[in-house]
């Protein structure tokens, strides 16, 4: 069984992680979402990739968490994608949570590297918990620490390591952490079939970041891949 995640939503149909994105993979019937969470400045949960406006709104400066949630819900982040979205905001876990039916395996990721939002593990668990979505989601992380603080506070929900690196056996590094760790997450550029059954061997899934074509996949989940994260859902139906 390979599970798939349409990266931030479906980046390439709307601007990305808003709910235009949710809605546009679900209507691939992905069952597999990914999007990014960070803080605002008075600590609500909004779903973002970039620490700054730059991307989404070149008029807004500074960073996501200068902004309140009342101030960034009046941010159009949609015309920088196109006037078709013209207005749309960012969303909130919220309101992605309400969106995504249950049998959407959801991946939550902290974004937390460099910026760091301080309590954020809590307020999520918070979120979720208001939500009652402990099933069928994964919290990831490139930080490695608010996992750890995360399993710390609710045990029974998977985390998956994020790695942009090349480690030297990142499955030794898994185990070294002492965490329960449900999968690892590489950066498909490094992907070799030997990695997979290594991480395999040590008893973790493995899901690769990001991969678009369509003979990438398929070689992956040749390989014995449990599936990617992707901006191009098209390529899922393949298997
Ligand atoms: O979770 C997979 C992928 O989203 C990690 O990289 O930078 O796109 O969040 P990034
Ligand atoms: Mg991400």
């Amino acid at each position: 069984m390979v599970f798939n995640f349409a990266h931030r939503g479906s980046l390439t149909e709307a601007p990305e992680n808003t709910v235009s994105a949710m809605k546009k993979a679900l209507a691939h019937n992905t069952k597999g979402i990914e999007l990014d969470v960070q803080l605002t400045k008075d600590k609500q949960l909004v779903v973002v990739h970039d620490h700054h406006f730059k991307r989404l709104n070149e008029n807004i400066p500074g960073k996501i968490n200068e902004y309140t949630l009342a101030e960034i819900k009046k941010i159009d982040v949609g015309s920088s994608f196109s006037y078709e979205f013209a207005g749309e905001s960012l969303a909130t876990l919220d309101e992605i949570l309400e969106l995504v039916p249950r049998d959407v395996l959801l991946n939550i990721e902290i974004k937390n590297i460099p910026l760091l939002h301080e309590g954020i593990e809590e307020i999520l668990l918070k979120c979720v918990d208001n939500h009652d979505r402990r099933d069928n989601i994964i919290v990831s992380s490139f930080d490695h620490i608010a996992l750890q603080t995360f399993q710390g506070l609710a045990p029974d929900i998977p985390i998956g390591l994020l790695f942009y690196y090349r480690f030297i056996r990142p499955w030794d590094y898994a185990k070294m952490t002492g965490l329960d760790i449900y999968s690892l997450h590489p950066n498909g550029v490094y992907m070799t079939e030997e990695l997979i059954e290594s991480i395999h061997d040590a008893g973790y899934k493995v899901f690769p970041y990001t991969i678009n074509k369509e003979e990438d996949y398929e070689k992956l989940v040749a390989g014995g891949v449990d599936g990617v994260f992707s901006n191009n859902p098209n390529i899922f139906g393949t298997k």
